[in-house]
């Protein structure tokens, strides 16, 4: 780990000095508070003005760069140690799907790969993307399921990519190739038939821009399944640290996406299929990060320590601690019916 960077993303400040001194049930009851009246708020708005708001999001979005500058963290967000006690078996760092609620978290990971890859429908022999793969579950997991697969996982961090090709190494998987680098900036000339894009539209901030690269990226007729977190309805930003709706965990664009938002971008690809997974799967993930958090706390405090200091490492985690706390309550709040995880199916266009 290099020391003088940090491990995780600022977190969103105003609950670092009350988290420390509150027990955390009064913590979450603050949250499900904030998040009631901001709600209230906006859904007091005229069905005219939601839409508004929805609409100059989009058009904001097209001016801007693909990604915010200084928006991609590399490895300071991606320790792997950090994420090896922090996150289940595979190392999944998106939603976990707890299709029957006696699963364990290994289960659940395995529940959302196979759900993805039936979404995506993968085939076998397809050459596939995982874009933005993380430490490389997905890709791993369909390389096993699906032997005649090529699978390239693309991240722009150092570790993960790593720890991919450790893996597959140990496991003899010899039909994934992991690949450090920045998506907005790809020397990357190949295509692939299917790309999955998940946890990755939360970190740009154009996504008309994301888009035209993903489709470069793809064959003639292939398919792009995206996940993201989102709101049902409205788009905003997240950069006020005051505001309670901001969720910043599994995002540096510091925005939250409205399910509708990458309807909108359309020029490259063609929409044919869209799903709802409940918000709650997404809020009992983060209970399950939460509590591996709690249960490896001396290990995690001596990472922090090493990495901050040990003048900030209580600090840092709390604020890390908090983020789980916000998206546990607002991804569970009114039966996950709010804030969840949106599944899309786009093909290239013609
Ligand atoms: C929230 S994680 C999701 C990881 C993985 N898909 C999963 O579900 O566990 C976001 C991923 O997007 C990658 N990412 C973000 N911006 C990127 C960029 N500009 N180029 C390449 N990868 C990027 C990060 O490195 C990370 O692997």
């Amino acid at each position: 780990m290099e020391s003088s960077r940090p491990l995780v993303l600022e977190p969103f400040g105003v609950l670092h000095p009350i988290l420390q001194k509150l027990p955390e049930f009064l913590v979450r009851r603050l949250i499900r508070r904030g998040v009631a009246t901001q709600l209230r708020y906006l859904y007091g708005l005229s069905a005219e003005e939601q839409l508004q708001g929805l609409v100059n999001f989009v058009q904001n979005a097209k001016k801007m760069p693909v990604m915010e500058a200084g928006g991609s963290f590399r490895d300071e967000l991606y320790d792997v140690d950090f994420f090896k006690l922090l996150l289940g078996k595979h190392l999944k760092y998106s939603c976990l799907l707890y299709e029957d609620p006696s699963f364990t978290d290994e289960q659940a990971e395995e529940a959302m790969f196979k759900l993805c890859c039936d979404r995506a429908r993968i085939q076998d022999g397809q050459r596939i993307l995982d874009l933005g793969g993380g430490y490389g579950g997905l890709a791993m997991y369909t390389a096993q399921k699906f032997p005649s697969c090529q699978i390239t996982s693309i991240a722009d961090s150092r570790v993960q990519t790593e720890h991919i090709q450790e893996e597959c190494r140990k496991r003899g998987l010899v039909n994934v190739e992991a690949i450090d680098c920045d998506i907005t900036s790809t020397k990357i000339t190949q295509t692939f038939d299917r790309i999955f894009c998940i946890g990755v539209f939360e970190h740009m901030i154009n996504y008309q821009k994301f888009m035209k690269i993903v489709s470069d990226l793809t064959s003639e007729g292939g398919l792009l399944f995206v996940e993201h977190v989102c709101h049902k309805l409205f788009a905003y930003r997240t950069v006020n640290a005051r505001n309670i709706l901001s969720f910043s965990l599994l995002t540096t664009g510091n925005r939250m996406l409205a399910d509708a938002l990458p309807l909108y971008f359309q020029d490259d690809f063609v929409i044919l299929d869209h799903w709802r997974v409940n918000g709650t799967h997404q809020g009992r993930s983060c209970e399950a990060w939460m509590r591996n958090l709690d249960a490896k706390f001396d290990q995690v405090s001596a990472l922090f320590a090493k990495a901050y200091g040990e003048d900030n490492a209580s600090k840092r985690l709390a604020g890390f601690k908090s983020n789980l706390l916000v998206g546990a309550e607002m991804f569970s709040y009114n039966n996950g019916q709010e804030w969840f995880v949106s599944h899309k199916l786009f093909q290239k266009r013609a």
